[in-house]
């Protein structure tokens, strides 16, 4: 059995066969309409969504299944203080595949290692968010034709913008990209996430303007307001970025803008008619590659457990890691390269 925590559990062989089938799927969809039939997703979201959620609801019954769940945790028993754990195995009897969202970081690892489906990531926190980056990567695909040997500028909150963890952690396994990091000092990119794209380039910088007229992907992020302890500071670094078709005069003509949406005003209105815009084109390749997925991971679905969570039980000092609300979970750590990592958010210990 196989679930999707992080991009990183997808082989590159993999993520180009999703590619093709999410290709095959948008000119072939009658071939697929039945392809789920008799199989239910669960969509357990205990944070708010418009795209992940019904992107997801939306690729299930168009393969012919059905879907159960809820869009906040105050539906669930979660408000009455019922654990991710034991909700994944509680779920396991009534659907066949979950795709969850939580506010804490490494839940959906939780869930993974408690159930006995497939569970994919609809973003956890401000660490992961896979499935978004399926959606990337096929529109950069089908705009670019590649994806190696790109410039790809990264702009806005990259320090708690979980699809841009994901993002560079995916395509800094094709040859040849290199990543330009835009974002104010104190929304830089965690350090363990350019640990993990071990041969990637990278600039960083806080001047959108100063390399767009290299890049191939313009990848505008909102600023995360959700995940600010300090809401002053996000007063201050909200309006850091706003893209407006005169900041577009000197960027190519083919570049591709994206954004992962919901935007608040990163990116001016005034944008969308712009040819070079494809964050609406995104939302669709979304529900395209989320079918792909389903496909691929209920393939290898049998049913058996991955193995439990097990040591000795310790809490993260990340207060957004899910050792700080979940009962009894081990304190599970992995090191690379000297580097001591708490394995549910990424945290350096
Ligand atoms: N891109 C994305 O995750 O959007 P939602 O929060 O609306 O799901």
């Amino acid at each position: 059995m196989k679930s999707v925590i992080d991009i990183l559990d997808l082989s590159v062989s993999e993520l180009d066969g999703l590619i093709n089938t999410a290709l095959d799927i948008a000119a072939h969809p009658d071939r697929y309409a039945e392809k789920c039939k008799g199989k239910k997703l669960a969509t357990l979201f205990f944070e708010p969504s418009t795209r992940t959620r019904l992107s997801f609801e939306a690729a299930m019954l168009e393969l012919g299944g059905s879907v159960i769940g809820f869009s906040e945790a105050n539906s669930s028993s979660a408000s009455k203080g019922e654990s991710v754990s034991d909700t994944a195995k509680v779920v396991s009897n009534y659907a066949d595949i979950i795709a969850m969202r939580h506010f804490k970081e490494g839940a959906p690892l939780v869930a993974a290692h408690s159930a006995t489906i497939p569970v994919i990531n609809a973003g956890d926190g401000g660490h992961h968010h896979p499935t978004q980056t399926l959606a990337d990567l096929l529109t950069i695909y089908r705009e670019k034709g590649r994806l190696g040997n790109l410039k790809i500028g990264l702009v806005g909150d990259l320090k708690y913008g979980r699809t841009v963890h994901s993002l560079i952690a995916a395509l800094s396994r094709y040859e040849g990209n290199e990543f330009y990091l835009v974002s104010p000092e104190e929304l830089k990119l965690p350090e363990y996430v350019k640990k993990d794209a071990h041969n990637a380039h990278f600039v960083e910088t806080s001047q959108l303007m100063s390399h767009i007229n290299s890049f191939d992907v313009l990848y505008m992020t909102r600023i995360q307001r959700e995940r600010f302890a300090d809401k002053a500071q996000y007063e201050r670094l909200k309006n850091s970025y706003i893209l407006t078709p005169d900041k577009l005069i000197s960027a190519k003509k083919d570049m591709c803008i994206l954004h992962p949406l919901p935007r608040v005003n990163e990116i001016s209105v005034k944008v969308d008619d712009d040819p070079r815009a494809c964050y609406f084109k995104q939302t669709l390749n979304g529900k395209l590659m989320r079918m792909a997925l389903i496909l691929h991971l209920l393939s290898l679905s049998d049913g058996k457990r991955l193995p439990p969570l097990s040591g000795e039980v310790g809490v993260c000092t990340n207060p957004a890691c899910i050792t700080s609300t979940e009962q009894e979970l081990p304190a599970l750590i992995s090191e690379t390269d000297g580097v001591r990592r708490c394995v549910y958010c990424d945290k350096e210990v």
